[in-house]
């Protein structure tokens, strides 16, 4: 059957849409004024956001929106992002992958295994980040074993985050070209989403 090549395939609906990039907006935001209040070779970033005063009151509530786009994502997403055999296999295989030679992988579903780690790991993160974060919120009623694991736990996760998500936006953006129109505009076209998710393509086509 030949491909109707300006076909729109539906990819993300608007409220995926609108949760990815609050998400995303909000981790921008947290992540850059974090890194302000981390090192003071990273000060300069304060005055970028408003000056120290203005950060230390507003990264908190940049991590709280965070979280909760975190948690749409996840409610909407949980279900597929489960690893499944061919996933595994996937994995394994993974090194074919980042040289474009796709001989041998299993066919990728909706999201391939690489992105479904991503999504577990940046969620793994994100709660010990909000945990150890509300602990660093209200320092004073917190016991002092609590006050200096979340020292140590909180930079770490972010540091851990921050490393998932550079790669995210690489993937997302120049290495997978299209893939970004379909977050924005919610679309993309049958040649890519049978190149990249051909699993996926095949079952939508079909109904
Ligand atoms: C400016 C930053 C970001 C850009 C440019 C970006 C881009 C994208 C794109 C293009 C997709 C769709 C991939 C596809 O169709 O297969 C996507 C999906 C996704 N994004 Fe982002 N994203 C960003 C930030 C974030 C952040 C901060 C998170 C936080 C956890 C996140 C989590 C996800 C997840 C879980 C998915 C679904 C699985 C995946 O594609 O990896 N993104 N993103």
């Amino acid at each position: 059957m030949p491909l109707e090549t300006d076909r729109k395939i539906p990819r993300f609906d608007f409220g995926e849409r609108a949760a990815h990039w609050m998400a995303a907006i909000s981790f921008l935001y947290a992540a850059l004024t974090g890194l302000a209040l981390w090192s003071h070779k990273l000060y300069w970033l304060a005055f970028v956001f408003g000056g120290g005063a203005t950060v230390r009151g507003w990264h908190p509530w940049g991590g709280v929106v965070f979280a909760l786009a975190l948690g749409v994502m996840f409610s909407r997403w949980a279900r597929q992002m489960r690893l499944d055999a061919d996933d595994r296999t996937w994995l394994r295989l993974s090194h074919r992958y980042m040289v474009h030679d796709e001989s041998g992988l299993p066919e990728a579903g909706r999201f391939n295994a690489g992105q479904k780690m991503l999504f577990w790991m940046q969620s793994a993160l994100a709660l010990l980040l909000f945990a150890s974060g509300l602990v660093l919120w209200w320092p004073e009623i917190m016991p002092r074993a609590l006050r200096l694991l979340a020292i140590v736990v909180h930079p770490a996760a972010a540091l851990g985050a921050i490393g998932g998500i550079i790669v995210h936006i690489y993937m997302g953006t120049a290495a997978v070209p299209e893939a970004f129109r379909g977050m924005m505009q919610g679309w993309v076209r049958p040649g890519w989403a049978l190149s990249h998710h051909p699993r996926w393509f095949k079952e939508i086509s079909r109904h």
